[in-house]
């Protein structure tokens, strides 16, 4: 069996998490022993009284900024040669399933900052760091949900984290640069809309080509781009 994937996440805020962690495939995961999760408070690593996780910003300006100290002595208490640090940021990269696929396959800890408020010192970027991500050209109020927007898709590519290496990973949508074809079940016909008969026809390789042909169809009607790039990856890799 290949080793649990470890993650911890780093916010003030570490009780955000509960719901996310606590229910559904993430819940399962983690009594499945495939993935372990820590929620790590920092203010525990505050050096003050009030246990301050954030200050002013130097030069002026609205909001606050999360300060250094604690941040790093929470990075350092669990990080390792091996561990992969990274901070959601809305100026990180963009986040997509390649991204996912990456951590999923080349890591077995991730440590995730959560910034809040303006966002982290600077000195967290320059010292900390293996990277950056952001889930989206928006800007939320806090990291929780971003983080748990990458863990839940890293997850999930980890083997047996959707059961037994029977659900497939590869046809779904950004995987193979389509999005995936559309899909149906029980009943074979409701309110007058029917499923197509191709797909009790019991064979294989046509359903197949149907369902290449309906990606192809629905990728160029809703993102073209990504044909386009996947026009491009193929003329660089022949
Ligand atoms: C209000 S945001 C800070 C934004 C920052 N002042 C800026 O303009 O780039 C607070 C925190 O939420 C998280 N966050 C917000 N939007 C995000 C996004 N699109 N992707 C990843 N993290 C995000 C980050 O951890 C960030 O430090």
């Amino acid at each position: 069996m290949s080793e649990a994937l470890k993650i911890d996440i780093i916010t003030p805020f570490p009780q955000m998490l509960n719901g996310f962690l606590q229910e559904s495939m993430m819940k399962r995961a983690a009594a499945a022993g495939l993935v372990e999760f820590n929620a790590i408070n920092l203010r525990d690593f505050a050096t003050d009284k009030h246990n301050t996780t954030d200050d002013r910003p130097f030069g002026g300006g609205p909001g606050m900024v999360m300060k250094p100290e604690p941040m790093f002595a929470a990075v350092e208490s669990v990080k390792t040669p091996d561990s992969r640090v990274i901070l959601m940021t809305p100026q990180g990269q963009p986040f997509k399933q390649a991204v996912a696929r990456r951590l999923a396959d080349e890591y077995n800890h991730l440590v995730f900052i959560c910034g809040h408020y303006e966002g982290v010192d600077e000195r967290v970027r320059e010292a900390l760091l293996d990277e950056e991500i952001s889930i989206g050209d928006y800007v939320l109020t806090n990291g929780v949900l971003p983080a748990a927007v990458v863990i839940d898709a890293v997850a999930r590519l980890r083997p047996g984290v959707l059961g037994g290496g029977e659900i497939a990973t590869e046809d779904e949508s950004f995987s193979s640069g389509l999005l995936e074809h559309p899909q149906y079940t029980r009943p074979p016909e409701f309110r007058g809309m029917k499923v197509p008969d191709i797909l009790f026809s019991g064979d294989h390789g046509k359903i197949a080509r149907w369902r290449h042909k309906q990606a192809m169809m629905r990728t160029g009607e809703r993102r073209s781009d990504l044909l386009e790039n996947d026009r491009k990856n193929s003329e660089n890799n022949p």
